[in-house]
């Protein structure tokens, strides 16, 4: 596409993490801004919504303020805005999107509804220029889904979980082991002094055709080999019962996509996105899985997998391509899929 470059701002706050960032269209990252409330929550063992939302209107202005400054920009210069309309907490999403939708008018800027899921989704065509379609195993906290991504607002779910999401069952049973939130990270860190067969955990659906996923049986197995061993772990248990669970859930996973792949759809690459595409096992199989079937892997950098402002000023900047303009009534939205 040939036309003049354009800068986007871009405005997330659906969870826990306050963040904006200025991108243009040419694939450009001006600045890149996150405050993260992770501490504020961790004492509490997971996100409290009232406090996420509090949080978010004492950080926005300041956030969106430091954005601007490290690109070296004014309100003046962005020619787009763009925030997270959903899904996510509505009380964060709200206050983003309030931020923004107060700027996008005092400064007469058109504005992007970004689907926070399309963030993490298209974020690997800025990073790595993949090119539409791509398999897309999206891994959140909240999100467990194989997505065929055509186009720009246009996914097929190839499959989804049943029950938990990926992130959920890591951040669970970490908690079971009492290791701080969120867990995904501790786990990931602790596997890696450990032995993945030292304990037997389930892998659910992977006897069955289709790619849907399921957690809650990994974590249930999880839960009755605490209660059998009723002692605190050790610390060369805990790091085998890490090892144990990731490589339980990683192999779930390789099964599921397998099939995904069986299906024979026309896709470019592997794409892995969302927070738990940080994940260090999942980064070290899914390229061989993508080189086995001869597409290419792209994983977004580890500070863009988790959420950030990036991944929404550049899903604005796609949406504005494609004419996606948000009414001047656009309510946020708690649930929104992208299928
Ligand atoms: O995408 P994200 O920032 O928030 C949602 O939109 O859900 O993902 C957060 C999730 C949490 O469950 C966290 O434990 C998980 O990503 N996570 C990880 C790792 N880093 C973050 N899970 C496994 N391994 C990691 N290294």
């Amino acid at each position: 596409m040939s036309t003049k470059p354009f800068l986007c701002l871009g405005i997330e706050s659906s969870c826990d993490e306050t963040a904006a960032a200025v991108v243009d269209s040419d694939r450009n990252i001006l600045s890149h801004i996150i405050y993260s409330q992770v501490p504020e929550h961790q004492k509490f063992g997971g996100v409290v919504p009232e406090l996420a939302a509090r949080s978010h209107v004492l950080a926005i202005d300041d956030v969106i303020r430091r954005a601007l400054n490290d690109a070296g920009k004014t309100v003046a210069d962005i020619d787009v805005i763009a925030a997270t309309g959903g899904p996510g907490l509505i009380g964060g999403v709200l206050v983003g999107w309030m931020a923004a939708r107060g700027l996008a008018q005092a400064a007469n800027k058109p504005m992007i509804a970004v689907n926070h899921l399309e963030g993490h989704a298209l974020i690997p065509r800025l990073t790595d220029d993949v090119r539409f379609p791509y398999l897309l195993l999206l891994v959140t906290g909240g999100n467990c889904q194989i997505l065929l991504a055509r186009g720009v607002g246009d996914y097929e779910i190839i499959g989804q979980t049943i029950d938990d999401a990926i992130g959920e069952a890591f951040d669970k049973v970490a908690k079971m082991l009492g290791l701080p939130y969120p867990g995904g990270p501790e786990i990931d860190r602790l596997a890696k002094l450990g032995d993945p067969q030292a304990y037997n955990f389930p892998r659910p659906l992977c006897d069955k055709p289709g790619c849907d996923f399921s957690f809650s049986g990994i974590k249930t197995s999880a839960r009755m080999t605490l209660n059998k061993i009723a002692r605190p772990l050790t610390e060369s248990e805990t790091y085998d019962f890490c090892a144990s669970f990731q490589a339980a859930a990683t192999d779930c996973v390789i099964n599921r996509l397998r099939n995904a792949f069986a299906i024979g759809l026309p896709v470019t690459a592997l794409v892995v996105a969302g927070g738990v595409a940080k994940n260090s096992m999942l980064r070290e199989v899914l390229p061989a899985l993508a080189a086995e079937y001869g597409v290419k892997f792209a994983a977004p950098r580890l500070d863009l997998c988790t959420d950030n402002g990036v991944m929404i000023a550049w899903a604005g900047i796609e949406n504005f391509k494609a004419g996606n303009i948000a009414p001047s009534d656009f309510a946020p939205k708690p649930r929104w899929p992208l299928a």
